[in-house]
């Protein structure tokens, strides 16, 4: 099962939707591609009503033409099953699978997505569809790999899911007592005697339940698993091309990253940068490095990206020239095995008809596309990166296994506790995990310094520092292994209202953060949000907002106290915590474990981050990495590779030993980056770890 081998090097390429043009283009899409460098297309995504223009009747010609096409020319398909647009006649025969709205809306056909996960006719659908795929083309050569489904997400309501919850739950809880108990039914008379009276949390007159809401979030993710492994075993019985299916990494979360990793053969995501200059690149290693941590080892792609625009609030901005190129290499520093677009070619017509694509509207002689040809031809200079790493892992018979990069820092990532920072009725609605995540990790990568996500109860000794943004409901499994980790002589940071909850989002009592309580050596007596706009500050010069809170310290020292509040503070809440610890320290055995009870400013933020990598002897890749200067690690075959890449704004200074595999260039000690400049360096000293 590999996606690529020595005459592949990496992918680059897209998705390819021939069946929105008509066959005299082809051809010029071959000459393109060809131009281009491009070797793989991610075909039949949203095809179903080419595929199957009526019930049980397949067209496959068209497809079988476009997969001899793409195969005679030397470019590997990856083949989709078009089970996120489903066509208009299932709608029309199933109106009971069109997905329902938490306020009982039932949607019509006309968009995509407009499937309902829990409806037999659609699950029996999709699989047909699938297996007519997999039976047709699971043996032909040029399928590289599958790519199941679309950016699994979709979420409905109404009678089907109620039933699919209900035996959800009987499986989950066993009886009706135990429902009650966990969901605490006797606040607001909710106590159930029939399974038959539960519903999905719909739209309802005030606060709903808080465990029914998180409960129907991980019955959601585990529906849209569920699909995702009816089709895997279908296709997997057919085929043994390797299997994924695209991860959309929004501000929103609707199926679990970790498992859905678990089930795929490799993971792949999407990634459509939200910000302009080095935010837009922070942005991106975040993304990446989600997708190498999900992938736990297994090899990673970027399935989709734009290649020349950018959604920034409510306008499409440009990307700016070099950009794509300085993304792409990014993604490839951190593990990726290929890059590909959304999409090939611009259409003239259809929803999307203004997102950029490889070849735009304005044809071959653009900027875009020139710089999408100076993409492949550089890609195509890093084939050695997807050299097979050892003898063991090669055994595997999978690209690029084991340790791609080995960062010694982790931010703990977690689907439950993302949805039980979305909980209605918490003393503020300005928790996000997403945004506390993505902040900790922006400002790291300012710092220069890598990162990896993590679960808390995975493993943890690799890494010598975990940070914990926002975990506010923690498990006992997970509690436990931070503090091992911590006594094993690592580094914890935890932020504010963390460890409130325990895993039936539940306050543990006895003081909020209970589950790291002992760890932090505090108790929370007191929680004291701070108002939105206000913001107070510490006595070592930085400002917070946000949150303070009424420590007591029980065996931990204090870093930082809030010194005043702000001007209104006293009347608004602000003020209450002057005087009182902000940040705090707790030594246990051969680590520490540092408390955030507040928002800190950036260079708080940094200044706390800092303090704790100084601690645990981190430092970044190369020297002078950071704000903007990034300095990656990627191991492959036997040794490994130091990417420098100057995001555009000024010349940089740094040292490396090393061949630049993309100019041939040897560099031994200090050099200078031009803003743009990007090296991969062959080195000689360092070697792959374990
Ligand atoms: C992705 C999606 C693609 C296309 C793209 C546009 O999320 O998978 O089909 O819609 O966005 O940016």
């Amino acid at each position: 099962m590999t996606v690529t081998d020595s005459t592949t090097g990496i992918l680059f390429g897209g998705d390819y939707n021939p069946e929105q043009w008509s066959e005299d283009v082809w051809a010029d899409d071959i000459r393109l591609m060809k131009q281009a460098g491009v070797n793989t297309a991610s075909v039949g995504i949203f095809a179903w009503s080419s595929i199957e223009p009526e019930e049980g009747r397949y067209e496959f010609g068209w497809l079988d033409r476009v997969i001899e096409m793409l195969h005679d020319n030397g470019i590997g398909v990856i083949l989709a099953t078009p089970t996120a647009s489903p066509p208009p006649w299932f709608s029309k025969a199933h109106p009971e699978a069109l997905p329902t709205t938490r306020e009982g809306v039932r949607l019509v056909h006309g968009s995509r997505d407009t499937y309902n996960p829990a409806a037999p006719a659609y699950r029996a659908a999709a699989a047909a569809v699938a297996r007519a795929l997999a039976e047709r083309y699971g043996a032909h050569p040029a399928i590289r790999a599958w790519h199941l489904h679309n950016e699994y997400g979709t979420v409905s309501y109404g009678p089907l899911v109620d039933a699919e919850f209900r035996t959800w739950l009987q499986a989950r809880y066993g009886d009706l007592a135990t429902l009650n108990r966990v969901w605490h039914t006797s606040f607001w008379s909710q106590g159930y005697a029939a399974w038959d009276e539960i519903l999905a949390p719909q739209q309802t007159q005030y606060l709903p339940n808080p465990t029914q809401v998180l409960d129907f979030k991980r019955f959601s993710a585990d529906l849209l698993l569920a699909c995702y492994q009816e089709q895997i075993d279908i296709v997997r019985e057919l085929s043994a091309a390797p299997i994924t299916t695209n991860f959309i990494l929004p501000p929103w979360l609707h199926f679990d990253h970790w498992n859905f990793a678990d089930a795929s053969d490799f993971v792949s995501i999407d990634h459509y940068v939200d910000a302009a200059g080095a935010d837009g690149a922070a942005h991106t290693a975040f993304g990446s490095d989600q997708a190498r941590s999900f992938a736990r080892g297994k090899p990673w792609l970027l399935m989709e990206q734009a290649a020349n625009t950018t959604q920034v609030g409510k306008r499409i901005l440009a990307k700016v020239p070099g950009q794509v190129l300085a993304n792409s290499v990014q993604h490839v520093a951190r593990g990726a095995f290929g890059i590909l677009f959304f999409q090939w070619r611009a259409p003239y017509s259809g929803a999307e008809f203004f997102h950029s694509t490889m070849v735009p509207h304005a044809g071959e002689n653009t900027r875009v596309f020139r710089e999408v040809t100076e993409l492949g031809a550089l890609l195509g200079r890093m084939g050695e990166l997807v050299a097979q790493p050892s003898a063991a892992d090669s055994a595997a018979d999978t690209p690029v296994t084991g340790v791609v990069n080995r960062p010694r820092v982790a931010i703990a990532w977690d689907a439950d506790a993302w949805w039980a920072a979305e909980t209605a009725g918490l003393p503020s609605d300005g928790f996000s995990f997403h945004r506390s995540a993505r902040r900790v990790h922006r400002a790291l990568w300012f710092m220069g310094v890598n990162v990896d996500f993590v679960r808390l109860d995975h493993d943890l000794s690799r890494y010598d520092v975990v940070l914990v943004p926002s975990q506010l409901m923690v498990t006992d499994a997970q509690a436990a292994s931070l503090r091992g980790f911590v006594e094993a002589g690592g580094h914890a940071v935890v932020w504010y209202f963390s460890g409130t909850f325990d895993g039936d989002l539940h306050i543990i009592p006895g003081g909020y953060s209970g589950a790291f309580a002992d760890l932090l050596g505090v108790r929370v007596e007191e929680l004291l949000p701070i108002a939105d706009g206000e913001t107070v500050e510490l006595d070592d010069g930085h400002t917070a907002s946000d949150w303070s809170e009424r420590i007591e310290l029980r065996g931990a020292e204090v870093l930082v106290r809030f010194a005043h509040g702000s001007a209104q503070g006293r009347a608004r809440g602000g003020a209450q915590a002057a005087g009182l610890p902000a940040i705090t320290r707790n030594v246990v055995g051969a680590g520490s474990a540092t408390y955030v009870s507040t928002e800190p400013d950036d260079a708080g933020l940094a200044a706390v981050l800092a303090n704790v990598l100084a601690r645990a002897g981190v430092e970044p890749d190369a020297p002078g990495a950071g704000d903007g200067l990034e300095a990656v690690r990627r191991y492959a075959g036997e040794g490994s590779y130091l990417f420098l890449i100057n995001h555009p704004d000024r010349p940089r200074e740094t040292s490396a030993v090393g061949t630049d595999i993309l100019s041939g260039t040897a560099y031994d000690g200090p050099l200078t980056m031009e803003p743009g400049d990007m090296l991969v360096l062959r080195e000689a000293s360092a070697s792959r770890p374990n």
